[in-house]
């Protein structure tokens, strides 16, 4: 068992040199998504700019992620500033509550209809308001306002919602609600929505990123003057184990968001379950060990798992949980080294996400990766804890809009 151990810990071990090269690579699928080349990045514009820093004003925010929705009434102070005056937020899968908007049985409408009543209840409009909406998948915008859903992922299967446009779906929910007041104009991702809050007070705000549920990080092209939603969660040129394959397999689409599916808390639980599995010959099953609790037997927390279990539990996720951490702050690496080769400039990385936030050691080995791979350079990358990032974002970004 120690000897299998071992070698696990070695598969899981991604070297300096391998940072290096996957930052090569990412660099590489960026050039060729941009290019209209075949590339695991999707890099889609956003047709959005980074904000000014004097937007302001009362808006509202709809953040859908895929887990929770939330709807927060925002006001921008400028100079960097704001204040929440109100917010809701609810689930969008409560089985005790007797619904579940994110499977197979549901549609668009349903779905659309219960965020809108949410919207509503928020907003309590006198007059009209315009909201931001940061859907956080992938989607191929034609504009500002016009997103259509590529298809879904972080094993959401609600039906009737891939290939349409979602703030169309949205505003048709609010008029049926009696919610025609509020107006969504414009729809971005979270990492967008995170970055352009970063740079509503960081000028060196450059890249966004969501460490959380899903993964993808997002970058401000300064010449195109647009952020580009990179749906890095797709990228694919990488060192997989047995492990990552078989999760693959298991998942609702085979094949798709292969890095994702070796970083995002969404799996790392199941990961962790698939190898005490294969080491201490348990059922531990693919749900029986969420991420939660990786943080809770990192956390020494006692009483989770049965004490002989909990030793080799706590080795399995400090393994997963760092594998993770490097790998992204690789392709944090590819970006920079795509924005700026030679490492001249500040760049502040603005990353939200319950994975960044409170994984331990999560934050500690992403700037250990960065620091070790950028030398006599380091302090050049920051990387900011950008909280609620995705609703404040979409308020700012709905300010942009206003000021069109
Ligand atoms: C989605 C991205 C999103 C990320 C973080 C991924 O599954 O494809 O659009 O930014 O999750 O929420």
């Amino acid at each position: 068992m120690a000897d299998k151990l071992a070698r696990i810990q070695a598969a899981f071990n991604v070297t300096d040199e391998e940072v290096d090269r996957i930052a090569d690579r990412f660099c590489q699928a960026m050039a060729a998504g941009l290019a209209g080349q075949f590339s695991p990045l999707k890099m889609l514009p956003s047709f959005l700019d980074k904000p000014q820093g004097s937007e302001s004003g009362c808006y509202m925010a709809l953040d859908f992620g895929g887990t929770n929705i939330r709807a927060v009434y925002v006001e921008l102070l400028g100079g960097g500033q704001w204040r929440v005056v109100r917010k809701n937020s609810a689930p969008l899968k409560h089985l005790q509550g007797g619904y579940d908007y994110t499977g197979a049985d549901t549609n668009a409408e349903e779905l659309f209809d219960f965020i809108a009543e949410a919207i509503i209840n928020t907003a309590n409009p006198q007059r009209e308001l315009l909201l931001g909406h940061t859907f956080s998948f992938p989607c191929r915008q034609l504009g500002i306002n016009e997103a259509l859903l590529i298809n879904w992922t972080k094993e959401i299967r609600t039906a009737g919602v891939e290939g349409r446009e979602v703030n169309r779906l949205l505003a048709e929910s609010l008029n049926r609600q009696g919610g025609g007041g509020i107006k969504p104009c414009v729809v971005l991702n979270d990492t967008v929505g995170t970055l352009v809050t970063a740079a509503y007070d960081d000028p060196n705000a450059d890249i966004g990123t969501i460490c959380g549920t899903g993964h993808n990080t997002c970058y401000y092209d300064a010449e195109r003057a647009m952020i580009i939603n990179m749906e890095s969660g797709n990228f694919d040129e990488l060192p997989v184990t047995a492990y990552d394959r078989n999760l693959d397999e298991l998942s609702e689409k085979p094949g798709q968001q292969r890095l994702e599916k070796m970083v995002a808390g969404r799996y790392l639980g199941a990961l962790a379950g698939l190898i005490a599995d294969d080491v201490f010959g348990a059922e531990f099953s693919r749900e029986r060990i969420t991420t939660e609790d990786l943080a809770a037997i990192l956390n020494q927390q006692e009483g989770c798992f049965a004490a002989g279990e909990e030793w080799g539990l706590r080795q399995i996720a400090a393994l997963v949980v760092r594998r993770s951490a490097r790998l992204v702050a690789a392709t944090f690496l590819g970006t920079v080294r795509f924005i700026d080769p030679l490492l001249t400039k500040q760049h502040t990385i603005a990353i939200d996400g319950s994975l960044y936030e409170k994984m331990p050691g999560y934050a500690g080995h992403i700037e250990a990766t960065l620091n070790t791979a950028t030398g006599k350079k380091t302090g050049q990358i920051k990387l900011r804890l950008t909280k609620d990032g995705s609703g404040i974002g979409a308020a700012i970004a709905a300010a942009i809009i206003a000021r069109r």
